[in-house]
């Protein structure tokens, strides 16, 4: 057995604390197993992760910014009465510029980490958890020791240093669990925080800042009637992941904010484990995007709505000018459909259907001031990549997506660690396309050989629906995911659909594709095509569904990276 195994087993067996139920894992496991269905490969448990001594900081690393970034149960004060049984970040600076790390008062969220590029960074993260963990930081470029891979996992009480360079430009990124089979329930009972990067690049616009530059975090949880975290997937079909009932901005309910008539900069964020949002505010005024995951735009965009799934960031522009104080104005999720599957309308979500409208939080305007700074037409300028620089413009690298009640799958396969396709294999400096689709069939879509073969698989982009296990009974099972690729981020070459678009024009004006992205929303019917640089840094990188029920159920894979 190794050690691994034990830590597992001694993970599992925190179930009878009752904070993190953790029953519902081997009893899920077993019944899939029943059902000749694993949740992940069957390997997994045996086979995985061999224990590995975690790393130690380096004595040829000199550091600009050093913390210690803790991970702890804390009870904290959510609703009114008990306080609720949380997971919970917090960062202490050792070393560097004081406002590299912000606590957010009252609040499960994690510190906020702010990092300059070029700064050299240490991070000593100590489990005081009494599970296994591990921190990958999303949306960031470094070397694969140090990104979080769940290989690094550290038992309770240990601690692992990760240094690297901060090689990306300004943007705000997510540090989170990765903790493999418990992402999503680490990450929903508090495991995760904003990591901005700032750069002079972005300084030199002088967007809003201190006060008027306000994170919004945006999750969706369900208590009970003792104030304690509900997390359940089982109780919803599985297959779409787990909902609540209640929307908290920052980690609170009801989040409320004292804005003055003057320009705001709101960096969003969606820590969902699974819910879509469709961002608009209620007053009609447009919603004004000026950076993606990656960063700035080149140039802001005005959107109607805009679409925000799990694992992405929008940098927003919110003008308060000439409001009256007193003036309200909700930021809302506007109704849409087509994001779950057929089957599973009408089902139970928690009381707050995805794709209904409900309000996320609301700013009163009550201070009036006479000026504003101005929204800057140009914003920024990054390298863009052509598909005639890729290495393979005919050929794109395939992330085949299929569903099918208890296998969420791509390019066929569950996660297995280690074990790539032989179109996995990406040669490092490289630059790909690659084309995420609908390949329906769970687990009839083998894709073993050569990468060419997708081209036959996807020809002529719609995928064959009848027959496979897309449609069951005549459900249709596809839906909606947020497919995120670790490592460098990316560019969105195309979108296209095909079929019956009914649903899709509710969401179709809310997609921003003119920036750098590490997540992107792939609908039904539609296949997206991405071209993602893998430069610098060799080893295994995942790609994976953000919605993290599904990652947790298999829904992941490696390119390794050569
Ligand atoms: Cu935000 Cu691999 O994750
Ligand atoms: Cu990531
Ligand atoms: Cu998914």
């Amino acid at each position: 057995m190794s050690a691994f195994n034990e830590s597992r087993r001694r993970f599992l067996g925190q179930s009878s604390l009752g904070l993190l139920g953790f029953t519902t894992v081997p009893n899920l496991a077993r019944a899939m197993e029943g059902m000749g269905m694993m949740m992940h490969n069957k390997h997994t448990d045996e086979l995985m992760y061999p224990k590995i001594t975690p790393n130690k900081a380096s004595p040829n690393f000199h550091p600009d910014v050093e913390l210690d970034l803790f991970c702890k149960p804390a009870a904290i004060s959510i609703l009114d009465g008990a306080k609720t049984n949380m997971l919970q970040y917090s960062a202490r600076l050792i070393k560097g510029p004081k406002n590299t790390v912000v606590d957010i008062p009252n609040s499960y969220l994690g510190s906020i980490i702010r990092l300059q590029k070029g700064q050299k960074v240490r991070i000593y993260l100590h489990n005081g958890l009494s599970q296994p963990t591990v921190t990958h930081w999303h949306g960031l470029h470094v070397p694969q020791v140090m990104d979080g891979h769940p290989q690094y996992t550290i038992d309770s009480g240990e601690t692992l240093v990760y240094e690297f360079e901060v090689v990306n430009r300004a943007g705000m990124n997510i540090y989170h669990t990765h903790q493999h089979g418990a992402t999503a329930k680490q990450f929903y009972f508090g495991l995760g925080g904003a990591l901005i990067v700032n750069d002079e690049e972005e300084a030199a616009l002088e967007l809003p800042s201190g006060e008027y530059e306000i994170p919004l975090v945006i999750q969706d949880k369900q208590f009970d009637s003792q104030n304690q975290l509900v997390y359940s997937p089982m109780m919803h079909n599985k297959m779409t992941g787990f909902t609540g009932d209640k929307i908290l901005v920052n980690g609170f309910p009801n989040f409320h904010l004292d804005v003055a008539s003057r320009a705001y900069r709101f960096r969003v964020m969606n820590g969902s484990t699974s819910r879509i949002y469709k961002l608009a505010w209620d007053d009609g005024m447009p919603v004004t995007v000026i950076g993606v995951d990656g960063g700035l735009l080149e140039q802001p965009e005005t959107k109607p709505y805009v679409m925000l799934a799990p694992g992405e960031r929008l940098d927003v522009w919110a003008d308060f000018s000439g409001r009256n104080e007193g003036t309200t104005i909700t930021l809302k999720s506007l109704a849409f459909s087509g994001v779950l599957p057929k089957m599973s309308m009408g089902m139970n979500h928690g009381g707050l259907p995805v794709g209904s409208e409900y309000p996320i939080c609301t700013m009163r305007v009550t201070r009036k001031v006479s000026d504003s700074p101005k929204l800057p037409m140009k914003l920024s300028k990054f390298k863009r990549y052509e598909i005639s620089d890729t290495a393979n413009p005919n050929n794109p690298l395939p992330i085949g997506i299929s569903e099918a009640p208890m296998s969420m799958l791509l390019n066929g396969h569950a996660y297995e660690f280690n074990n790539p396709l032989p179109f996995e294999r990406v040669k490092v400096g490289s630059v790909q396309l690659i084309e995420i689709f609908h390949a329906h069939g769970a687990g009839g879509m083998k894709m073993d050989n050569k990468s060419n073969e997708h081209d036959q698989h996807n020809n002529g982009g719609e995928m064959k629906r009848s027959g496979g296990m897309g449609m069951m009974g005549g459900m249709n099972l596809s839906m909606a995911h947020p497919i995120h690729l670790h490592g460098q981020q990316f560019e969105i070459a195309s979108r296209s659909i095909s079929g019956d678009t009914t649903d899709y024009d509710t969401v179709r004006e809310g997609f921003i594709d003119s920036g750098l992205k590490d997540t992107v929303l792939v609908m039904p019917m539609e296949k997206v095509r991405i071209i993602k640089p893998f430069q610098d840094y060799k080893g295994l990188f995942l790609y994976h569904c953000h919605n993290l029920e599904h990652e947790d159920m298999g829904m992941m894979r490696e390119f390794s990276v050569e």
